[in-house]
């Protein structure tokens, strides 16, 4: 049992990841300002997870960018630790940073605020872990730092080379840490870098819940398929792939969970050490593929249109998920076919999302 402090624990992929958290034995303290989450998430969670979940789940509103905050969430940690009857006094044995901001399109028009958040926010969150003794660190990066690869599949070695103020910010963020990782021994960090993330938990009780109009391809088609809008905008039909449309790496939501369980377990079992891993399937998919496989998984037609592309899109980007396979043992499982079917199972039971 460890015990951890997860950052943005409430959000999409913060909530499923504490679910296989809690249920692989670890002791959580979340530490979250609801910016882009509700607490139902975690009440949800915690129904999930079981009787005596509660027990383990610690939660506790507040910033990132607050000392006063991260410093009451380490002392949440020592109060595990007096009552677990530990050896290490630290409290807190690991970190999953999730929280942040992460649309590209607020990020072009609010750039102070990402990089307030996402890189002011890490770096408070650094100082508060030297200073609470904690040096482990799993950090939520994006393979929006590879902008326009130039080779597909995208291995780690790829140039970072982010197209807007959010992928810069991650990018300052990984250049933060192994700054900080070359200052002083004993860091452990993991930064792992997420393709497309879709889909929910199959029990549909907690899933992707976006503010206002989704950004992002696969909540916009569950918006359409349970009639919250009218129809899908295809971003271009002309790109150089088998079909036209833009090819992504789709990466089931509990398939990254249990990513972050084994990245978590290998730097918790080693000596100090700097991991950048890709995680996706390897596989893409193109817009029209996704678009007939939730038609498929929701048994109705789904409207769209094909309209001019995006700006800031590639064609397609898939990752290169080899190191994450050889280094942590783990690789995806599930199909497209149930990341619609499990995103379905969640749109369905909860139109409105968690409201
Ligand atoms: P999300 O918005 O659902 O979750 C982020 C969580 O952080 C939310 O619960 C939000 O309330 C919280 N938060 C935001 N600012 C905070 C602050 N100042 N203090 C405390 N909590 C704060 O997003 P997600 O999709 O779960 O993404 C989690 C992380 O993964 C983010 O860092 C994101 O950049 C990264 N990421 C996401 C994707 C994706 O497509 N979803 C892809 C690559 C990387
Ligand atoms: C997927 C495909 C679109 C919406 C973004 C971020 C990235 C990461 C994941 C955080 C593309 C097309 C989309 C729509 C469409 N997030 N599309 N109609 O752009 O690959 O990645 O989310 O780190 O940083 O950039 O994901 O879901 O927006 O788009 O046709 O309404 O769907 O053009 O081909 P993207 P997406």
């Amino acid at each position: 049992m460890a015990r951890l402090l997860i950052t943005g624990g409430a959000g999409f992929i913060g909530s499923h990841t504490c679910l296989v958290l809690l249920e692989a034995g670890h002791e959580l303290v979340v530490l979250d300002n609801y910016a882009n989450s509700s607490p139902e998430a975690l009440r949800r969670v915690a129904e999930l997870a079981g009787p005596g979940a509660a027990n383990h789940l610690h939660v506790i509103e507040g910033d990132i960018r607050q000392p006063g905050d991260l410093e009451r969430a380490f002392t949440a940690g020592r109060a595990i630790t007096a009552s677990a009857q530990s050896a290490n006094a630290a409290g807190i044995d690991a970190v999953i940073h999730f929280a942040g901001l992460k649309a590209v399109g607020e990020s072009v028009a609010e750039p102070l605020r990402y990089w307030d958040v996402n890189v002011t926010g890490s770096r408070q969150l650094l100082a508060a872990m030297a200073a609470n003794g904690c040096r482990t660190l799993v950090f939520s990066s994006s393979a929006t730092l590879y902008g326009y690869p130039d080779t597909v599949p995208i291995p780690e070695s790829a140039p970072v080379c982010p197209i807007n103020p959010y992928g810069h910010s991650k990018a300052a963020v990984e250049r933060m840490l192994a700054d900080v990782a070359a200052s002083e021994p004993g860091w452990r960090i993991a930064s792992l870098r997420y393709f497309n993330p879709v889909g929910a938990h199959p029990s549909g009780r907690i899933g992707e819940d976006p503010n206002g109009i989704p950004n992002n391809l696969f909540p916009f088609i569950s918006q359409v398929a349970v009639g919250r809008r009218e129809q899908v905008q295809v971003f271009g039909g002309d790109w150089p792939t088998a079909d036209g449309s833009g090819v992504r790496d789709y990466i089931h939501v509990m398939d990254l969970a249990e990513g972050h369980l084994a990245a978590l377990e290998v730097l918790l079992a080693g000596e100090d050490q700097q991991l950048t891993l890709n995680l996706g399937s390897g596989q893409g998919h193109s817009v029209l593929e996704v678009i007939r496989a939730f038609e498929a998984a929701c048994g109705q037609r789904i409207p769209y249109v094909i309209t001019s592309r995006r700006s800031g899109d590639a064609a397609s980007t898939v990752a290169d998920p080899g190191h994450a396979k050889s280094l942590l043992s783990w690789q995806t499982s599930r199909t497209l076919q149930e990341m619609c079917r499990d995103g379905w199972a969640w749109q369905s039971a909860n139109p409105d999302g968690y409201r």
